[in-house]
């Protein structure tokens, strides 16, 4: 399916249904009263609230890790989340097995809904507790924390003592290596370039492929080498077309630089929008201006090349459930509002389980109490209005892949247009007292009645003139036979040759061409709304190349693809610079490295970067030097490599695949070393001849 057009349900497991009572035990309690304790839910149960999951209109659950995680108690909490995976081959016993999974998966797919699982490859449990980071591959035990410790080298290159984990200690920076060489709040921290780790966590998560899964939630993006998850997305991308979207958490959009690398350069991967929902929660729990969030949102939406595939959300496990969080009398209105704001922005929505039903905790905010026991409840106005846009956003395409216009926007008030061809939404809304609103607004006259309350927004020669209600959130839109093949997504948005991707958007008619960076992609299906073609192998050095839609006689807007020339390991690509300095970029005349990629400086003197490239394709790259959000100053250095698993690059272009390579300091200035190299040499010459 494609995903912009449906809305998440997003559940934590152990919380949401108890359908099979044989396997609540251990570290279980019956009362719901220890929040660190398992509850009881499971994939039985999930299965028996398909139908209720169904009746909110939404086509997409994500639910919380299935793994089978560790078993004993650490730091006075069960896995009852399921972030501490043991065995990334087997399903958690409290949850089920591989055949409920199964089940769930068809029995889904019957109700028109697909399954995205929570996976967690950047980590396994906590490497000083519990089971101390123990590993098992399908029931066998393969090493655990300590174990792995004696068996871990120093890489030369990086600086990382490594072997199945990482072993750096806890971080303590919040950016740079240890961000993502060193065990996040205790967790065993996986070496993912460790060719047994790649493997492992990759035929793991194909494992809820084969079994029915249509995306990923990954989890800890932030935490992992980019090159090493592009690799890893592609791999499963080769199974089919899934939507996987990354965990990156960060609390607001300043300026750091892994944020950056993230937004601007790589687009890679669609992101649950963590940065602006603080801004969004308060905005309606307590204070602010719509102007100044209108604003935000724009800024934030502008650093992707497809903002509509961004995951946005209200509430979730890891933050404090808007109803816990708001202390006002009309939160319940302004919930209702900020829920819809949630359903109608770029990006796909979340609902986080029991959003429907007002649930809370009585007990506390935070995480582990924003995970209460399910309470199930449809027939309320939070649940009406989420069906409501849940349904208008399956045959809205503006909803689905429109652009973001502010018409208007103060302290209270705010109006938003979005188009895609001839559909069309303006979304108003309004914190203070009634007020009438006149907007320019270049739809046909008439009158038109809002999606969630029948209000009546009339529409004469350009100009629109409406009431808003205090706490009023409107809904307006048009939907007309869209005339011309228009692209609103890939799915995924990044491909090497031979991978399926699935093109959505509208006016695609019956039959045509997809033309992908100049060649002709083979057609698998066709309808249209959504087409499905194989990329072909293309000619080209961009990282992005055009997909466009020819049907009818009529050629489309032209999407950008992010292209891989195919063939790519998980490179760790390694320049020797003792005598360099600041931040450094590289940017490269193939795909892979088409798009500047920041560089890591390690405590051995040397840069280096992951990523995946072409197994034995000789690539050169220039040196830049910057701040991710200035403009890179270029270096005058160009550097060559050789696809493969480390790659150091050097200042002479490799002869042969096999050349033996010299790994000599690279400078923007090799006289420095001109000097001290003549000098050594009569040394040595002296010496020799008096000894002679
Ligand atoms: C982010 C998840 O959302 C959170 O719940 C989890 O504890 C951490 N990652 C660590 O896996």
């Amino acid at each position: 399916m494609v995903p912009e057009r449906g809305v998440i349900y997003q559940v934590m497991i152990d919380r949401f249904y108890d359908g099979n009572q044989s396997n609540d035990d251990p570290f279980y309690d019956s009362n719901h009263r220890n929040y660190r304790l398992y509850w009881g839910g499971d994939l039985e149960g999930l299965i028996d609230k398909l139908d209720y999951i169904k009746s909110l209109g939404v086509s997409m659950i994500w639910v919380s890790p299935l793994d089978d995680n560790i078993n004993r108690m650490a730091s006075g909490s069960a896995p009852y989340h399921g972030y501490w995976t043991r065995d990334y081959k087997g399903i958690e016993e409290h949850f089920g097995d591989w055949s409920d999974f199964k089940r769930l998966t068809e029995e889904a797919r019957k109700r028109g809904i697909c399954v995205i699982v929570d996976y967690v490859p950047n980590h396994a449990g906590p490497a000083t507790d519990g089971e101390f980071g123990s590993l098992y591959d399908n029931g066998t035990k393969v090493t655990d924390y300590y174990k792995d410790a004696k068996k871990a080298r120093l890489n030369p290159y990086t600086g990382s003592r490594e072997a199945v984990y990482h072993h750096n200690g806890d971080i303590k920076e919040w950016r740079g290596f240890q961000l993502k060489y060193a065990n996040l709040y205790g967790l065993a921290d996986f070496n993912q370039l460790n060719p047994w780790v790649d493997s492992y966590l990759t035929d793991g998560a194909r494992l809820f492929v084969e079994n029915g899964a249509c995306g990923f939630r990954i989890d800890a993006a932030k935490h992992m080498d980019l090159g090493w998850l592009e690799s890893f997305y592609l791999r499963l991308y080769s199974e089919r077309p899934l939507f996987i979207y990354g965990e990156y958490y960060a609390l607001s959009t300043d300026r750091t630089a892994d944020l950056y690398d993230f937004y601007r350069y790589s687009n890679v991967s669609p992101l649950l929008a963590i940065p602006i929902r603080g801004d969004m929660a308060r905005t309606f729990a307590f204070l602010g201006s719509l102007k100044d969030l209108s604003e935000e949102l724009s800024s934030y939406y502008s650093l992707f090349v497809y903002p509509n595939k961004q995951v946005n959300f209200l509430d979730s496990h890891d933050l404090v459930r808007f109803l816990n969080m708001a202390d006002r009398r009309d939160k319940m209105e302004r919930f209702h509002m900020a829920l819809a704001l949630t359903m109608t922005l770029p990006g796909i929505p979340v609902i986080y389980y029991g959003d429907e039903s007002y649930l809370v905790s009585r007990d506390g905010k935070g995480d582990p109490y924003n995970r209460p026991m399910m309470v199930f409840n449809n027939t309320t106005e939070a649940a009406r209005i989420i069906r409501t846009l849940a349904e208008l956003r399956k045959i809205n395409d503006a909803l689905a892949f429109g652009n973001f216009r502010t018409l208007y926007a103060n302290y209270s008030t705010w109006a938003f247009e979005r188009t895609f061809g001839a559909h069309k939404l303006l979304v108003t809304m309004n914190k203070g007292s009634p007020r009438d609103l006149t907007l320019n607004l270049d739809w046909p006259d008439g009158v038109y009645r809002d999606a969630l309350y029948n209000a009546e927004m009339a529409v004469k020669d350009g100009t629109a003139t409406l009431t808003l209600q205090k706490d009023g959130f409107y809904v307006f839109h048009i939907e007309r036979p869209q005339e011309r093949p228009l692209i609103g997504s890939l799915t995924p948005s990044t491909a090497r040759p031979g991978q399926e991707i699935l093109i959505g958007g509208a006016g695609f008619g019956e039959s045509g061409r997809v033309i992908v960076g100049g060649r002709e992609a083979e057609v698998l299906s066709w309808n249209s709304t959504a087409i499905l073609v194989r990329v072909p192998k293309v000619e080209t050095s961009s990282a992005w190349v055009n997909v466009t839609v020819e049907s009818n006689g009529k050629r489309s807007n032209p999407a950008k693809l992010r292209y891989y020339s195919g063939n790519d390991v998980p490179a760790l690509v390694v320049i020797n610079g003792t005598n360099l300095r600041g931040q450094l970029w590289i940017r490269g005349n193939i795909s892979e490295l088409a798009e500047p990629r920041p560089l890591l400086r390690s405590s051995r003197g040397y840069y280096f970067t992951v990523v995946p490239l072409p197994n034995g394709t000789v690539f050169s790259v220039r040196l830049y030097r910057g701040l991710p959000w200035e403009k890179l100053e270029p270096l005058n250095v160009t550097l060559y490599g050789i696809g493969g698993r480390t790659v150091v690059l050097t200042l002479e272009p490799p002869v042969c695949p096999t050349t033996t390579v010299v790994h000599s300091p690279i400078g923007t200035n090799p006289v420095p070393y001109i000097a001290p190299a003549v000098l050594l040499l009569i040394v040595a010459t002296v010496v020799f001849r008096r000894r002679g």
